[in-house]
Formats: C-alpha cells, sequence, structure tokens
C-alpha cells in the first residue's frame, strides 16, 4: 500500500464535546499520523468555498451552517492507504448507518453534526489539503 496523505476535520460538534484527543488516539493507533493541524473558526465564506461542490444539494445551506457554529480541528493525516482508512474508521455518514466503534457511531448524533470530514479521494485529499495548509506548513515537508 502506497504512503498517502488525506484531509480530516474534526467539526464543531465534536470539538465541543471535547473528544479531540479521542480522535487522534484512534488516527494513531490506526498507524495514522498527524502531520499538520490547526483549530480554526470558518468563516462563511471558508466554508463554503470548501463545499462548492455540494453547492446545489439541498443540505448545502444547513451543513455551512453547522460547520461555522464553532471552531473545528483540521488535520492531514499520512499512513499506508491513509485516505480509505481514515473512511474506515470515520463510519458512515449518517451515525444512524455507521458501524459500532466507528468515529460517528461513538460520538457523532445526527447527519447534520456527524463528527468528522475526510476527504473522499486522493484527488479530492489533495485539493482540499491544500485550501487549508501551504505545503510548506505539512511535516515532513
Ligand atoms: S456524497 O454524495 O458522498 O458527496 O455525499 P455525502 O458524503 O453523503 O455528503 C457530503 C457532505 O454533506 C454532508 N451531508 C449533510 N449535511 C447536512 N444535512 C444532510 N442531510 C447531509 N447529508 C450529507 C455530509 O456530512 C458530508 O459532509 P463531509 O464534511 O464531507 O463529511
Amino acid at each position: 500500500m502506497a504512503l498517502e496523505r488525506t484531509l480530516s476535520i474534526i467539526k464543531p460538534d465534536a470539538v465541543a464535546k471535547n473528544v479531540i484527543g479521542e480522535i487522534y488516539t484512534r488516527f494513531e493507533k490506526a498507524g495514522l499520523q498527524v502531520v499538520a493541524a490547526k483549530m480554526k473558526h470558518l468563516s462563511r465564506q471558508e466554508a463554503e468555498g470548501f463545499y462548492a461542490v455540494h453547492r446545489e444539494r439541498p443540505f448545502f445551506n444547513a451543513l455551512v451552517e453547522f460547520m461555522i457554529s464553532g471552531p473545528v480541528m483540521i488535520q492531514v493525516l499520512q499512513g499506508e492507504g491513509a485516505m480509505l482508512k481514515n473512511r474506515e474508521l470515520m463510519g458512515a455518514t449518517n451515525p444512524k448507518d455507521a458501524a459500532p466503534g466507528t468515529i460517528r457511531a461513538d460520538f457523532a448524533d445526527s447527519i447534520d453534526a456527524n463528527a468528522v470530514h475526510g476527504s473522499d479521494s486522493l484527488e479530492n485529499a489533495a485539493i482540499e489539503i491544500a485550501y487549508f495548509f501551504p505545503a510548506t506548513d505539512v511535516y515532513p515537508r
């Protein structure tokens, strides 16, 4: 398996629940390394830009409102097969469908407030990482 990087966001609901550390522990136990990180309260413009691909979806405004409702924790995860590995750790988008032991099953309350985001392809991972981090802020450079 190839060494990959993927973008992860711990959303406002999980930050408010004070489970950043518990989620980081899951990344680390799965062999994913945090190689860049920052806490940020996104502006409306930043959230709309990040989710621009979903602009026409009925939930777009609700998603943006939620993502700007409080600070988020944004990180780049690196490891063998990091993109899919992170998606497995996250569980299904709707926590009701998420497998037991996944981050969403354990920490998410609803499809609107679902605890974490993870890039869904390597192509999107590269775009999303560049959206939040200049290349010089990801280690090793
Ligand atoms: S898709 O088809 O795979 O792109 O869609 P999906 O991954 O399911 O959803 C894309 C993002 O939109 C969020 N989402 C929602 N937010 C609010 N309300 C509803 N009903 C809803 N459905 C999906 C979902 O959590 C995804 O956000 P991210 O941050 O990418 O995980």
